[in-house]
C-alpha cells in the first residue's frame, strides 16, 4: 500500500485509536490499520454496534489491535469509555457516519465510541464515509463545520461511485491519503508557514509529435522530499516533469514535459518560495529542430542527425535571483570519481546553500531505485556522508539540515 520511496518512520512508538462505525468503507481501514501495526505503532480500537453489523472485534484483534472495545458496560474493564482519554497520540474515527459526526457535533455521549470521544481532549481525526444524499444534508454539513470549527480534522470523502450505487460525495477519502493524514497529525510541524518549490523527475525534449530525448528519473527523490516538506507542515509546490509518483492533493503539483516549461513555471514561483529544492533531472540540451509530422523512417537514408542546442540552467537561474532568506538545495547525479569536488565547485558557480551529490552509476541508488546514497555538501564545503538508505529517510535528513539552519 505504502510506496517504499515514501516509507517514513516516524509512526514507530505512537499509538492510535481508531473508531470504527457503521459504514461498509470499513473495509478499507483494515489494511491501513494493519500498515500502522506493522510500521511500529501500536494500534487500539473501539466499534458501535452498527460497525458490528459489518464486521466482528476479532477481525481487528487479529490484526493486532489492542484492547478492542465495544461494550460501554463490560465488567472487565469498568472505565473503557475514558480509555482513549488518557492515553493514545490521535484518535481516527474512520469510517464516521452521519450519525457519529452528529454526536460530536452535539456532545451526545450515549454509547461507547461517543462517550470516548467527549472524553478525548487530544486530536481527533474524522473520515466520513455515507451516502452522498447523507453527506450533502444541511444537517450533516453544518455538524461537520462545528467539528472543523472545535479543531477537529476532517478528511473530507471523494467523488464517486458509493456503494449504494448511487454517484456523488461521500466515499472514503484514498486510504494512502488518511494513512499520511495520521502521520502528518503526530509529526512536528516544524516547516510550519515556509514555502518549498521543489523541481522532479526528468524532462522530455521532442524532435517530432512521438519521439523524445529524456533520462530515467523516476520522480521518487522528488516526491519524497514533497511529501515529507509537508508531512511536516510546509506548503509545497512541486514542478514535475513526467512520473507516476503518489502525491496528496494537498501538494500543488505543475505538471511540464520540456526544462523550458519547467524553467517558466519554476521561475514565476521563485519569488515566492522560501525554500527551492531543484531535483529534476533536467535534460541539458533539447533538439534543434521540433519537426511537425513524425519523422519517416524511410526518409532517413542511413543515419539520422539530430542537432542539440542548451536547455536553460534552472538552478543557476535561481540561485543568481535568490535572497539573503531564501534556501537553494541542488542535485547533482554525476558519474566521476571526484563527484565530491565537482558538487562543491557547483555551489559556489550557481550561488547554492546545499549540494546533495548521488553516484549514479552504482546500484540501488539514484535514478528509479527507492533508495539512495548521496553526500550532502555546504557552501562551506562541510561534508555530510548519508549511507544507502530509503529515499523517504534521505529526504528527512536534507529537510533537517534546513530546519537547523
Ligand atoms: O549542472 P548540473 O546539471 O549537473 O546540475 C544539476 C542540478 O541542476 C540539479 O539540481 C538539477 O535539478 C538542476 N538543473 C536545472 N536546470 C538545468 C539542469 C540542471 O535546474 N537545465
Amino acid at each position: 500500500m505504502i510506496p517504499k520511496y515514501l516509507d517514513f518512520t516516524y509512526q514507530e512508538g505512537k499509538s492510535i485509536h481508531f473508531a470504527i462505525t457503521g459504514s461498509i468503507a470499513f473495509f478499507k481501514v483494515l489494511e491501513l490499520i494493519r500498515n500502522l501495526i506493522k510500521r511500529g505503532s501500536s494500534v487500539s480500537c473501539s466499534l458501535t454496534k452498527a460497525a458490528r453489523e459489518f464486521v466482528t472485534p476479532l477481525t481487528f484483534k487479529a490484526l493486532g489491535c489492542d484492547p478492542v472495545q465495544f461494550d460501554m458496560f463490560s465488567l472487565s474493564e469498568t472505565y473503557s469509555h475514558l480509555y482513549p482519554g488518557v492515553d493514545p497520540d490521535i484518535f481516527v474515527v474512520a469510517p464516521a457516519t452521519a450519525n457519529i459526526i452528529a454526536k460530536i457535533a452535539h456532545g451526545i455521549a450515549d454509547d461507547l465510541v461517543s462517550t470516548q470521544l467527549l472524553a478525548y481532549n487530544k486530536k481527533i481525526l474524522v473520515a466520513p464515509a455515507m451516502n452522498p444524499r447523507m453527506y450533502n444534508a444541511p444537517q450533516t454539513q453544518k455538524n461537520i463545520q462545528t467539528l472543523k470549527d472545535m479543531g477537529i480534522e476532517i478528511i473530507f470523502p471523494e467523488t464517486g461511485d458509493v456503494a449504494c450505487g448511487e454517484k456523488g460525495t461521500g466515499r472514503l477519502a484514498d486510504i494512502l491519503y488518511i494513512y499520511f493524514r495520521i502521520l502528518k497529525a503526530i509529526i512536528p510541524q516544524d516547516m510550519d508557514g515556509q514555502k518549498v518549490l521543489i523541481t522532479m523527475g526528468p524532462t522530455r525534449e521532442f524532435f517530432d509529435p512521438v519521439r523524445f530525448w529524456s533520462n530515467p528519473s523516476s520522480g521518487k527523490m522528488g516526491a519524497a522530499l514533497a511529501v515529507a516538506a509537508w508531512l511536516r507542515g510546509a506548503k509545497v509546490t512541486c514542478i514535475s516533469g513526467p512520473t507516476d509518483v503518489w502525491l496528496p492533493n494537498d501538494i500543488e503539483v505543475i505538471d511540464v514535459v520540456s526544462a523550458e516549461q519547467m524553467f517558466n513555471e519554476t521561475l514565476s514561483r521563485w519569488k515566492d518560495s522560501n525554500i527551492g529544492i531543484l531535483c529534476a533531472a533536467v535534460c541539458d540540451f533539447r533538439p534543434k529542430n521540433l519537426h511537425s509530422q513524425k519523422l519517416k523512417k524511410d526518409s532517413i537514408k542511413s543515419s539520422l542527425i539530430i542537432e542539440f542546442e542548451k536547455n536553460p540552467d534552472i538552478l543557476a537561474k535561481l540561485g543568481n535571483l535568490k535572497t539573503t532568506n531564501q534556501i537553494l538545495i541542488g542535485f547533482a547525479a554525476e558519474t566521476d570519481q571526484n563527484f565530491k569536488e565537482l558538487a562543491i565547485e557547483k555551489i559556489k558557480r550557481k550561488n547554492l546553500d546545499w549540494i546533495v551529490a548521488n553516484k549514479i552509476n552504482e546500484r540501488e541508488v539514484g535514478f528509479g531505485a527507492d533508495t539512495n546514497e548521496v553526500v550532502i555538501i555546504d557552501k562551506y564545503g562541510e561534508i555530510q556522508p548519508i549511507s544507502k538508505m530509503s529515499k523517504s529517510d534521505v529526504a528527512w535528513r536534507i529537510l533537517d539540515l534546513v530546519n537547523k539552519k
